[in-house]
């Protein structure tokens, strides 16, 4: 981690245990004490974010980080508002009517909130892996080739380059070589959540996103799964939502806790689940609740 991330990290960690307002009394401390920040320590950072599905409101000023180049988990119970979350950051929201946001969520380096962008610039920078493997009706290569064309990669040897590099980082490139060109459908269900990943991934993607990835996978296909994002943590940031406590506190570097749309915690993933901040952590990873 560069030194940079550790101390705004280290702050925000400080401020989340005295602060409801984390990022705010992060800022005032920062202003007060001007510390350089040259490189993008963060990639992200969600403050004071509320979000309504018509009158209801889901999510209530949510505020974390989400360092650059690691894996921040999102755990909580059913409903408490994972997915949502979740779902404003490539601002899928967006293609159902009636559904409203508040607050920001900070793009970073150029420190710009996704919430006033275009909603398809941002899909284009933020990739989205789902519980259920959803590849396209096309063969393998053309899975992953789609992401690229989109956005404007037609060279052929170019694209073969790409689709190799994240067939390769998505850990099904030994397993695909010789069928590039069959049916998507053609390959197991974990298989399919990696070609997923894969064509998530070739478009180096800002952020990439995974809600329950494996929830639907055998245990085989899990651990293949958890390799690989051991694998991309440093070379990625990810943010996964998980159920399973065993998978965040092995794939994770940090773990944000929700709790009925609020962020109860957040925090470095072995503090989180070995000396938790607030009594609803606890009670939710020692299975008391949830
Ligand atoms: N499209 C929608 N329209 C209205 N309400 C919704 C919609 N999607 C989710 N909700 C509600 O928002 C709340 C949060 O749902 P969300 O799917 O974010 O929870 P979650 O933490 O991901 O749960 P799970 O672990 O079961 O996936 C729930 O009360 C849910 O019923
Ligand atoms: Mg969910």
């Amino acid at each position: 981690m560069r030194n940079s991330t550790k101390t705004r990290v280290k702050l925000l960690m400080n401020e989340m245990t005295s602060s409801p307002h984390p990022f705010g009394a992060t800022r005032q401390r920062q202003d007060a004490q001007p510390e350089p920040v040259s490189a993008p320590a963060l990639r992200a950072e969600v403050r004071n974010l509320d979000f309504w599905y018509g009158a209801t409101h889901t999510l209530k000023s949510v505020s974390m980080a989400v360092v650059d180049c690691k894996v921040t988990a999102v755990i909580g119970a059913s409903g408490c508002g994972k997915s949502t979350l979740l779902r404003c950051f490539n601002r899928m929201h967006d293609l159902y009517p009636g559904n409203r946001y508040a607050g920001e969520i900070q793009l970073y380096p150029e420190d710009r909130n996704l919430i006033e962008m275009d909603p398809g610039m941002v899909r284009l920078r933020i990739g989205m892996v789902f519980q259920k493997p959803n590849p396209f009706p096309k063969s393998i290569f053309e899975n992953v080739a789609a992401g690229l064309r989109v956005r404007g990669v037609n060279g052929k040897s170019l694209l073969y380059e790409r689709v190799e590099q994240a067939l390769r980082g998505a850990a099904l490139w030994d397993e695909a070589k010789d069928r590039l060109h069959d049916s998507a459908y053609g390959l197991s269900g974990g298989q399919q959540q990696r070609l997923c990943i894969a064509r998530a991934l070739a478009p180096q993607p800002d952020i990439l996103l995974l809600d329950e990835p494996t929830s639907a996978l055998d245990p085989i296909a899990t651990a293949k799964i958890e390799d690989l994002l051991t694998v991309l943590r440093n070379t990625v940031t990810v943010v996964i939502v998980t159920h399973n406590m065993q998978q965040a506190a092995r794939i994770s570097d940090f773990t944000a806790y929700m709790h009925l749309g609020k962020l109860v915690e957040y925090g470095v993933t072995e503090k989180v689940f070995t000396t938790p901040q607030s009594p609803l952590t606890n009670d939710y990873i020692t299975g008391r609740f949830g």
